[in-house]
Formats: C-alpha cells, sequence, structure tokens
C-alpha cells in the first residue's frame, strides 16, 4: 500500500519536474559555521580571498582524493594529483572541451540517451551543434553495439575527409585533442536512474582505447544511494554500488593505455551541499588533471570556487559533509523515493505505466522514468497534467540529444520522467495520484475514439 495520500488541497501546485533539492535538506548551519571559521581563520580567509592555484585549493584536493579513496576503494588511491577543483559538473564540461576537444578535428559526441538535457547546450557552445549523436541506453546503460557501429563508421567517414589534424587549439604539452566525447551518467541516471553494468562499463572503456575517445561521465549522484527495498537490513550503502568507469580505466587490461587515459569523473557538489555552492571536483590522471587545471579561465586566477572550496574543505575534513550524507540525505532520499515509488506501484502501474528496467538492488539519484501506456503521449501527457491537475512533471522528449533528428532511438514521446527531491515529501504520493488521474481520463478518451494530441 502506498503512503496515505497527504491532506493537499485539491489544486495546490505540486512540481515534480524540478531537479532541485528540497530547502529543508540544505545544510545551512553547517555552511554557515563553516564559512565563519574559515573567515575568521587567516590561514583559510588569506588563501581563500586571493586568486588560487590553477588545480584549486589544496586542502579540499587533499580531503577529496581521501574521501574518494574510502568511497569508491579504487586499486590505488586516489592522490589529490589526479584531483582538479572545479565550478561544478557543468562549467567543468564546458573546461573539458576547451582543452581536450577540436571541432574540426573531434568528429562528435555520443551521449547515452535519454540524456541530461541541460549538457546539450555546453557541447554546442564548445563547436559542436548538430553533431551530438544519441546513443540508446539498453537495460545495461548503454547499448554498446550501437554505440560501436557508429565510432567505425563515423572514423571512416573521417579518414575519408582527411580529417587528421586539430585546427583551432595550437599544440600544447599539457593537452591531448581526442576523436571522440562519450558524455554518460553511469550511476543512478538523470533522467532514467539506471547504472550501467559493470560488464558495459569494461566494454566502453575498451571501445572509447580503440577510437581515441574521451569518456566523461557526470558522477554527480553516486554518493546519493539506498536499498530499493524499503525493509532491508543496509539501507544506505557506505561504498560505491560499482566502479565509476575512471576506476575500470585504471586496472583494465594493465591500466590506462597511455599517460593521459581516456576517462574524466565529474564530480559536483551540488547534490550534496546545494547548488548555489557551483563546486565540484573532477578526477582523471594526473596528465589530463594538469591539463584541465591549464584551461584559460583557471589559468587567470586559478580554479573557481576559491573561496566555496575552502569552506566545502572545512565540512570535509571534519567529517560533517560525510555525516550529512549519511544521517539526512541518504535517509530523506531513500523515504521520499519508497513514498513516489510505492504511489507509482499503487496508481500508475495498473493503468499500464511500465518502469525502464527491472528493479536494481540499488536505487539512487533525484528521478523516477515511466514509459506510458499507450496511446498516450508525454507531452500531451505533461500539458494536461498542468492545465487539469496543477502538476508538472517532465515530458520525455525533453531529454532527447539536440539536433539528432534522423535517429529513432532518440525520441522519448512515449515516456515522462518525476522528481521526488523538490517537492515536499508530504505532496509526492498525492502528484502520482493526480498524475493517474490524468492519465486514466485521456486513456478514458482514447478508448471512445475522442482522444487527441
Ligand atoms: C547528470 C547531471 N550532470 C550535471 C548536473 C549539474 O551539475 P552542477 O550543478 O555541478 O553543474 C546535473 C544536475 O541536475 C545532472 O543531473
Amino acid at each position: 500500500m502506498a503512503a496515505p495520500a497527504a491532506p493537499v488541497r485539491p489544486k495546490d501546485h505540486i512540481n515534480l519536474f524540478r531537479g532541485w533539492p528540497n530547502p529543508a535538506l540544505l545544510p545551512v548551519s553547517d555552511l554557515s559555521r563553516a564559512s565563519t571559521v574559515a573567515l575568521s581563520t587567516p590561514s583559510i580567509y588569506e588563501p581563500g580571498l586571493q586568486y588560487g592555484p590553477d588545480e584549486g585549493y589544496h586542502p579540499l584536493r587533499q580531503h577529496v582524493a581521501r574521501w574518494l579513496t574510502s568511497f569508491y576503494h579504487p586499486r590505488e588511491p586516489v592522490t589529490q594529483d589526479r584531483i582538479c577543483i572545479t565550478g561544478g559538473a557543468s562549467q567543468n564540461l564546458a573546461c573539458i572541451l576547451q582543452v581536450f576537444t577540436d571541432p574540426a578535428f573531434t568528429r562528435n559526441i555520443w551521449m547515452v540517451a535519454p540524456t541530461y538535457y541541460l549538457a546539450c547546450r555546453i557541447f554546442d557552445d564548445a563547436g559542436f551543434a548538430g553533431r551530438l549523436r544519441a546513443v540508446p541506453e539498453d537495460e545495461e546503460g548503454i547499448d554498446i553495439k550501437f554505440l560501436e557501429r557508429g565510432l567505425k563508421e563515423t572514423e571512416e567517414k573521417a579518414i575519408a575527409e582527411g580529417k587528421n589534424e586539430p585546427k583551432y587549439k595550437p599544440p600544447r604539452p599539457w593537452r591531448k585533442i581526442y576523436k571522440y566525447v562519450i558524455y554518460a551518467t553511469p550511476t543512478f541516471a538523470n533522467p532514467s536512474m539506471k547504472v550501467m553494468s559493470l560488464r558495459r562499463r569494461e566494454q566502453l572503456v575498451r571501445l572509447a582505447r580503440q577510437y581515441d575517445a574521451l569518456i566523461v561521465t557526470d558522477d554527480v549522484y553516486d554518493f546519493l544511494q539506498w536499498s530499493s527495498a524499503p525493509d532491508s537490513a543496509t539501507p544506505y550503502p557506505t561504498k560505491a554500488y560499482l566502479p565509476r568507469v575512471l576506476d575500470i580505466d585504471g586496472y583494465l587490461d594493465g591500466g590506462p593505455q597511455d599517460e593521459w587515459g581516456n576517462v574524466i569523473s565529474n564530480g559536483s557538489f551540488s547534490k550534496l551541499l546545494g547548488p548555489g555552492a557551483r563546486t565540484g571536483w573532477a578526477e582523471s590522471t594526473e596528465k589530463v588533471a594538469y591539463g584541465l587545471s591549464q584551461t584559460g579561465s583557471s589559468r587567470s586566477g586559478g580554479a573557481p570556487s576559491q573561496l566555496t572550496a575552502t569552506f566545502v574543505d572545512q565540512l570535509l575534513s571534519t567529517s560533517i559533509l560525510q555525516n550529512h550524507i549519511a544521517n539526512v540525505l541518504q535517509p530523506a532520499y531513500a523515504e521520499r523515493y519508497h513514498r513516489t515509488m510505492s504511489a507509482v506501484r499503487e496508481y500508475l502501474l495498473p493503468l499500464g505505466f511500465t518502469l525502464p528496467s527491472k528493479p536494481q538492488e540499488i536505487a539512487g539519484g533525484y528521478f523516477i522514468w515511466l514509459n506510458l501506456p499507450r496511446p498516450l503521449l508525454a507531452n500531451d501527457l505533461a500539458q494536461r497534467a498542468m492545465e487539469e491537475e496543477n502538476l508538472k512533471i517532465a515530458s520525455g522528449d525533453l531529454f532527447e540529444v539536440c539536433g539528432d533528428t534522423t535517429n529513432v532511438n532518440n525520441r522519448f514521446d512515449d515516456g515522462v520522467r518525476i522528481c521526488f527531491s523538490w517537492e515536499e515529501a508530504c505532496k509526492l504520493a498525492e502528484g502520482v495520484r493526480r498524475l493517474a488521474h490524468v492519465a486514466r481520463r485521456a486513456l478514458m478518451a482514447a478508448e471512445t475514439g475522442r482522444y487527441q494530441n
């Protein structure tokens, strides 16, 4: 049985679209204390308020390295030389493209689809508009055969066209220009919540090595995980569910093919502290981490978010952040997830909605993806939900890879995303119930031939 629907007035707005943390989950007092310590300690605020090192605030790099080692357990401990402090995953994606791609040489961008749609503009801005390609997501997280075929065909064409040299990016000792970028969120993907299997992660690394591709993984939800079974004896795992694609590049077939490697892990404090912190980290080989720090905007004044990095460092070095994740975020998101899922099971599955894959043992992130019963269309359903029930949801077509128009694998008008991180917890089940009302009416209209979209 789903949690009883909350006493919400029928037409109160319910927002299951917004992918932000609920304000109650922001660690305001922890941040307030951390900033007070930082701003009253000269050895912290002096470097914090000055231009900092290109690769970022050293104590934070050190503490991030230690923290990642204890969470991911890679075969070799993470060292601070592999870490660059960033302005968050989105800002850093732009920096990665500035340093490691050239739009005249890098052939295209492969994006696991449905994709985190806001990444598309970042690729467009780096000169790749019209060259973003959707790779379908299958049960195991990426259709590797599709990607392999696509890489092979593109490479043959590029060779025939004589795409041999970067044109816009002069050679520098700290940069390597890759032929391809593969973009994915392997763990608790936005929007599908899928987790890429270990086997697929390994296949992906091998393919990237073969085709000189840089895999950029947004590993922004990894820490937000819980058992899918509400009554599990170990509800909140403290260790990563699977090794990152980066960790696999670290050991597979003897480790990275060269000093650059083929993977960057893009991490963020946005989902752990608050998106307004605009602070994150990137981990890669030392060579790539250093190259990233040499992007023009970091060379001019040091890594972004220098002052915030000192606050974050206070929280990490004292385990306050780790405790916040374990004691506040994991239980709160797990509770929100279970409430929403139980309402989905009660109200939506009986109408023919389906979940995209078999339930995994661990769930995480912010989102649930739902496939619609035919003949419902996502855009129409989202519009009706807003008009009839004052309910906002995300229509699947939002998550198409921009500009990849001829690809039949890039159509998601048969799915919707609902987010359980933002709305008040007491409104989650009610939001799902309202969605069921809208869907039921639309399905009845379809049965009587009155459904038009
Ligand atoms: C997959 C993914 N990457 C990146 C971001 C944004 O990260 P940041 O706030 O660090 O730029 C989000 C936020 O929703 C996301 O879902």
